[in-house]
Formats: structure tokens, sequence, C-alpha cells
């Protein structure tokens, strides 16, 4: 990394993290990773001393920051933690550079639905057999003329954690969801973020105009916040979690469900984008690895609540 590269003055700070200790830093700092296209991270040392590994063209480079030293990451710079001593402590912030703002969704996120193989369905037969058939690290886009719900919360427990579910629209006695199969059990949090992924990419279907994304992201997004606002904040806070993040992201949620009524306003448009790509980001980055912490275990239950919500009651009660 090169030292002396600085976000631009437009920056906004997204989140600080709490503090971290060798005993409870997030995995994903200690392997590979990078911030991503507009986004820097600034690494805070509040004592002692930790040790940074820099991955770029010259190949490995470690340095080593001392008590109150601050470096800043550059987007997509990748870095990990190497080593952490005893007593140190370190902070780690977030911040969006505006002067290259989200203009559009993640491209990566953004293709998710549209590359989805898409299945139509009769019958439950069918559907056993599609989940069958579905091999790990596939998705497939599943719209059935039945309300396959029932069929589906009973695959998921008998999956030991790998299938999950996206639900996007349940109208006319019919269901179309997105389903996945992954190669290790999900957890909450990673269904969470892939929930993110599938938002963001209904968001690019419904900025192209097409109606019927529009309504995904309507559901999809309304289905999210009541999992976060219902279950997975109450249990946070009532495990001693940080009320003031809670109620900014309360806050965010109130603000993106009224700018996705005027999503044709290009200020409005602007304006959710803006906030959706941080809000995500902060979830990811910040409050999540804190709710695991915090959760623990307590997650495997939240998790089946949060596979058994289909969208259709979450639609009927925001409606
Ligand atoms: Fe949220
Ligand atoms: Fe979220």
């Amino acid at each position: 990394m090169n030292p002396v590269l600085e976000p631009s003055p437009q920056r906004r700070q997204l989140g600080r993290s709490r503090s971290y200790t060798c005993d409870d830093v997030p995995p994903r700092l200690l392997n590979w990773h990078a911030p991503r296209a507009n986004r820097w991270e600034r690494l805070c040392v509040e004592s002692g001393e930790l040790a940074v590994e820099w991955l770029d063209a010259d190949g490995v480079r470690t340095e080593v920051l001392a008590n109150g030293m601050t470096r800043w990451v550059a987007p997509g710079t990748r870095w990990r933690i190497d080593r952490i001593e005893a007593h140190a402590r370190f902070a780690l912030e977030v911040h969006a550079d505006d002067a290259t703002a989200a203009a559009a969704p993640l491209p990566l996120r953004a293709a998710l639905l549209d590359e989805a193989h898409c299945v139509t369905i009769d019958t439950a037969a069918e559907l056993a057999q599609l989940l069958d058939e579905l091999s790990a690290g596939a998705r497939a886009l599943v719209r059935a003329s039945f309300d396959f719900s029932a069929a589906m919360r009973e695959a998921i427990a008998r999956s030991t954690g790998r299938l999950c579910w996206h639900p996007l629209a349940a109208d006319g006695g019919g269901l179309t969801a997105l389903v996945a199969r992954a190669g290790q059990p999900i957890d909450l949090l990673e269904y969470l973020g892939r929930d993110h992924a599938v938002i963001e990419s209904a968001l690019a279907g419904a900025l192209r105009g097409d109606a019927e994304r529009m309504q995904w992201l309507r559901n999809s997004l309304a289905r999210h916040l009541v999992i976060e606002e219902e279950m997975l904040f109450p249990a946070y806070l009532a495990a001693a979690g940080n009320p003031g993040w809670v109620r900014g992201l309360c806050n965010e949620h109130q603000h993106l469900k009224r700018h996705l009524d005027h999503l044709d306003d290009p200020a409005s448009q602007r304006r959710f984008l803006l906030l959706l790509d941080g809000h995500d980001e902060k979830e990811e980055q910040i409050v999540y690895p804190d709710i695991v912490l915090r959760l623990g275990n307590g997650l495997v239950g939240l998790y089946r609540q949060v596979m058994d919500l289909g969208v259709g009651e979450v639609v009927a009660k925001t409606a």
C-alpha cells in the first residue's frame, strides 16, 4: 500500500467498529480482504501493537502499527491482520468516498437475479426434484403456481443449514423465490448479507423500469426490515448491544422506506442508492460482527425463525 494515499476530503464516515482485541477480532480481518469500490477503511490503534500485511504487485509487505497510529486502506487494497499483541486494541472505521459515490447498485450484486437459473414448477414433486438437483453453490429463481412455503421450510430444516431461500412475491396463490444451496452451513449473518445482495439486485431491475423487480424490491426490503427490526435487533439489544447503532439503522430504514415510494424522482433515487449502499456496508462490516459476538449460539434459533418467515405475511402486514 502507498502510505501517502488518503481519501478525498468529501469522505463520509459510515461507522466505527467497537474496540477489537486478539480475543475477539472478526475472522474476516485475519484473512485477505479489501475495501470495495468507493470505500476506505481506517485502522486506528488504540493501545499496544499490531502487525498488518499488505498484498500488492510486489508481494506481501508487513507493517507494524503502534499505539496511536492510524492507517488508511484504499479501495481494493488487499490486507489482513497478521499479529496482535495480547493487550493491543484497535478499531476499524469505514468511510465512503463521495467523490466516487454509488450511482448504481454494485455490479456484482446487481446481476444476481438476472443470472439466476429460472425454473417454473406446478407441483411439490417438481420442487423436491429441483432442490435435489441443486448443487452446492447453485441458485435457482423458482416461479411456482402454488404456495411452496411449507415444503421449502421443511427442506431447509432437513438440509443442515445448507439450503436457504429469499421469497420475492406471493400473489394469486403462487410464489416466487430465489433458492440457494451452499457448500457449508449458512449462518444468519451470511444469510443477511445474501439478502442485501438480493435486494440490491431487485433494485437494479427496478431502476431499469421492470415493474416485477420493483415489486420484488418492495417485498424483499419489507421482509428484510422485519427480520432486523423485529427479530435481530431486539435480541441484540437484550444481549447488551449498542442502542445508538440500532437507533441509527432503524432511522435509516425509515428514510429508505420513504425514498422507495419516490424512486422515479431522480433526487429520491440518488438518495435511496446512497443510503442503501452505506447502510448495507455498515451492517456487514461494523454492526453484524458485534451481533455475532453478543449473541453467539443465540443466532442459530433466530436463523430458524428467519427461514420460517415468508413474504406473504410481511406484505399483508405492511399493506
Ligand atoms: Fe438494515
Ligand atoms: Fe440489513
